[in-house]
């Protein structure tokens, strides 16, 4: 076959598997599509297209293709995006109990975080997430998150003050680095490089699959193995898509996000030791970047000096909220 016959058969291949979609469901998401939730909703859009038999097509916009920061949620509640994943923070305006999960050293690994996600606690953010006109689906994972800077080593908190660190919008992590005398600035995801690169800010909190799939690293100097908070997704619907969607199609779109979350998950588990290998590669080679581990005392101290925060947040997240996540074993 000649190259022209070729890519004339891929097209109408194309094609013919689009015609055949009846229904597109458009979901949006922010990061690379080589991270944990970039891969988990490839494999959501793959497996909804096989248990539907190519009846629903998933089109996934990555890389705030379609929506950035702040218009995710808008454009759910219009239905012209209809699924989602933002970072807990991004719901701050819409159900700012969400914040608990900003709380930093809230979760002391992944297997308490798993049950209070899981649990009541889970359920409870859920339905308040619901009663907005949303459709709360599933908890999706990044990791716990670490400071960079292009400044200095951050290795008590003390090294953070002064300098400027991006954050999501949330009143949470705003308090978070104003207790470290640092000074919090909101910037959308898809800025941060460039802010980073021009000296807009000079530092920043990211889990790992982010901070390499964006590059951070070729414009930060210095990275902290912190751990000091979490970064995770509430996948949601848009309530007035899903109202519409026929219901016999229904069943197979959430048995494809079941799959999806517990795919998505061992996916964000193994791609931090992977991605953190990677970061030390490159650390080795390019030179320029300084990989720090805390010991046991500097850890303690960055979390006596961020948990003091949390009596702030007691009337905006609920005492009795922090108090279950504390009581999980
Ligand atoms: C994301 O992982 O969705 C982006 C998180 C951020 O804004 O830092």
């Amino acid at each position: 076959m000649t190259k022209f016959f070729k890519i004339a058969a891929a097209t109408a291949l194309l094609v013919s598997s689009v015609m055949a979609a009846e229904y597109t469901i458009k979901l949006t998401h922010v990061v690379s599509p080589n991270t944990p939730k970039g891969k988990g909703a490839d494999f959501f859009a793959k497996r909804v297209g096989e248990l539907t038999a190519g009846k629903v097509e998933v089109v996934v916009f990555p890389n705030s293709q379609l929506y950035g920061d702040g218009e995710e949620m808008k454009a759910l509640k219009l239905g012209n995006a209809h699924i989602a994943m933002p970072s807990f923070s991004k719901f701050t305006s819409i159900v700012p109990e969400m914040q608990l999960f900003d709380l930093p050293f809230l979760f002391r690994d992944d297997d308490h975080l798993h049950k209070v996600l899981d649990g009541e606690v889970g359920k409870i953010i859920k339905d308040k997430v619901t009663a907005k006109g949303f459709v709360a689906l599933d908890y999706w994972d990044a990791g716990f998150k670490h400071m960079s800077s292009n400044k200095k080593a951050i290795l008590l908190p003390t090294d953070a003050a002064g300098q400027k660190f991006r954050i999501m919008s949330s009143h949470v992590l705003e308090a978070q680095f104003k207790t470290i005398g640092a000074n919090p600035q909101v910037l959308p995801f898809s800025e941060v490089y460039s802010a980073l690169q021009q000296g807009v800010v000079d530092g920043a909190e990211n889990p790992l699959s982010n901070f390499y799939t964006k590059k951070f690293n070729e414009v930060q100097t210095d990275l902290t193995l912190s751990a000091h908070g979490y970064l995770g997704y509430l996948v949601v619907m848009s309530e007035s898509f899903w109202k519409k969607f026929p219901n016999d199609l229904k069943p197979m779109v959430l048995q494809a996000m079941r799959e999806a979350t517990e795919y998505e998950r061992k996916e964000a588990a193994l791609d931090d030791a992977d991605t953190l290998a990677k970061i030390n590669e490159y650390a080795k080679t390019s030179g320029t970047l300084k990989v720090h581990t805390l010991t046991p005392e500097q850890k303690a101290a960055w979390a006596k000096a961020m948990e003091a925060i949390y009596p702030q947040f007691y009337s905006v997240v609920g005492e009795d909220l922090i108090k279950k996540v504390q009581a999980v074993k």
